[in-house]
């Protein structure tokens, strides 16, 4: 029996994870669930999983939760919040492995102590990874214990790295869908919706991620993510379109042999996978490969995508400045999220941000939180200012 505690249970991984936990009742247990603000899904998930404790991101939610528990006659449920909340869920004594799938920076010090913990970790929460990844595969490799990608393409590669030895690797290649605007003119990109680019062609997924994925900033992140897990430099690392999103990731070894990972695009196989990892188990995720007709490739175009560029030359530097690029798209994200800033003024905002900070190696979680701060607070500034000008009239020529 697997005892899982989960990092972001309300969300879609967090929720596949429960589905696949579902399909399994003799082999997975679930022992701990950490929310944000998704009240209601939580206690809904409390009521049917009865975990042995249950976090929500606030003060006055975890008040709430427990009133709802208690009125419906379920007992036995230790409810906590915050930082600490996830942190403890992260390191139940009950639990040995745990799936990090909250969104962002704010899953990051709960992914860590996990690990310190010696928990094995099932890794979705790619920020994490972007902003902290040698500190945490450091630790990884301290406490002997794996990190499994849940990312589909790293956890391709982690499955194409089972046919060779890592000496062996010539290079990573990471497919992209290419997003909702593959074929969209740059000269358009100005006008893009929110509704559009939330329209991902391929995977259904919370909206950060979702609109990562139309940048290509997910893209670039998936490298720096390579790099950190696989331990392999960025020119090791390629991204390919693939618009099907059939084949998830390959590994082109040095005798020239490549091998690929194909499968239905549902992330319940890559949880299931990490789950139960070293083992394969029987499911019923099937592709039909007798329909299978064409398969398309395409190099990405870093002019039209420059946040693909950005993430390449942050993953160069490495440090602070994977950090800043977290940080900032985080910050512009939201931002275009919420109609302040323009689709094609994400890049933008990251690349001043990154241009304004140090380089520099970090040696603390605490130290990544400081930078990551500093970033956000930079990024914020400058979409204020930016809104600022484009809400003054704009000053006529006089003839
Ligand atoms: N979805 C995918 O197919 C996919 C694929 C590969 C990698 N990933 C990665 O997996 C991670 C999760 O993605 P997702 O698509 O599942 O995102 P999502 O649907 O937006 O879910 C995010 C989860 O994080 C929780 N959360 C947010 N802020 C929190 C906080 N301060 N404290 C505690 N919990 C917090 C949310 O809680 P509430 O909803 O309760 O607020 C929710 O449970 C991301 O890093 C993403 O890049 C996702």
């Amino acid at each position: 029996m697997t005892r899982i505690s989960i990092l972001g249970s309300t969300g879609s991984i967090g929720r596949s994870t429960l589905s696949v936990a579902e399909s399994y009742p003799e082999r997975f247990q679930i022992v701990a669930l950490a929310a944000g603000a998704n009240l209601e899904t939580a206690f809904e998930q409390a009521r049917r999983w009865r975990p042995q404790m249950l976090s929500i991101a606030s003060e006055s939610d975890a008040d709430i939760l427990r009133a709802r528990l208690k009125q419906a006659g379920i007992s036995g449920i230790e409810v906590v919040h915050g930082t600490r909340g996830t942190v403890s869920v992260a390191t139940h004594p009950q639990s040995d492995f745990v799936v990090s799938a909250i969104v962002g920076v704010a899953g990051l010090e709960a992914t860590y102590e996990a690990v310190r913990a010696g928990k094995t970790v099932g890794i979705a929460n790619k920020e994490c990874l972007v902003a902290a990844g040698e500190l945490i595969t450091a630790e990884a490799r301290r406490q002997g214990k794996p990190l499994l990608p849940i990312d589909s393409e790293h956890n391709a590669v982690h499955q194409c790295l089972r046919g060779g030895r890592m000496e062996e690797v010539e290079r990573v290649w990471l497919t992209a869908s290419g997003g909702p605007f593959l074929n969209t003119p740059r000269s358009e990109f100005k006008n893009i919706t929110v509704e559009q680019a939330l329209n991902h062609p391929t995977w259904k997924m919370g909206k950060r991620i979702t609109i990562d994925s139309a940048t290509l900033m997910n893209k670039g992140f998936e490298v720096i993510e390579a790099c950190r897990l696989f331990h392999v430099a960025p020119s090791k690392v390629q991204v390919l379109v693939h618009p099907q999103s059939t084949i998830h990731s390959m590994v082109e070894f040095v005798d020239g042999s490549i091998l690929a990972q194909f499968s239905v695009t549902d992330m319940r196989l890559p949880i299931l996978y990490a789950l139960t990892y070293p083992e394969r188990i029987q499911s019923d995720m099937r592709f039909d490969v007798g329909n299978l007709r064409h398969l398309d490739f395409q190099q990405p175009d870093m002019n039209k995508f420059p946040c693909l560029r950005l993430a390449y030359e942050a993953a160069e530097a490495g440090g602070t400045k994977t950090v800043v690029l977290n940080a900032a798209d985080e910050v512009a994200v939201a931002a275009f999220l919420e109609g302040a800033i323009r689709f094609n003024e994400i890049p933008g905002i990251i690349e001043e941000a990154l241009a304004a900070s140090n380089s520099g190696m970090l040696r603390s979680i605490a130290e990544v939180l400081e930078a990551d701060g500093a970033a956000r607070r930079y990024a914020q500034k400058r979409i204020r200012e930016k809104s600022k000008k484009s809400a003054e009239p704009r000053a006529t020529s006089v003839g």
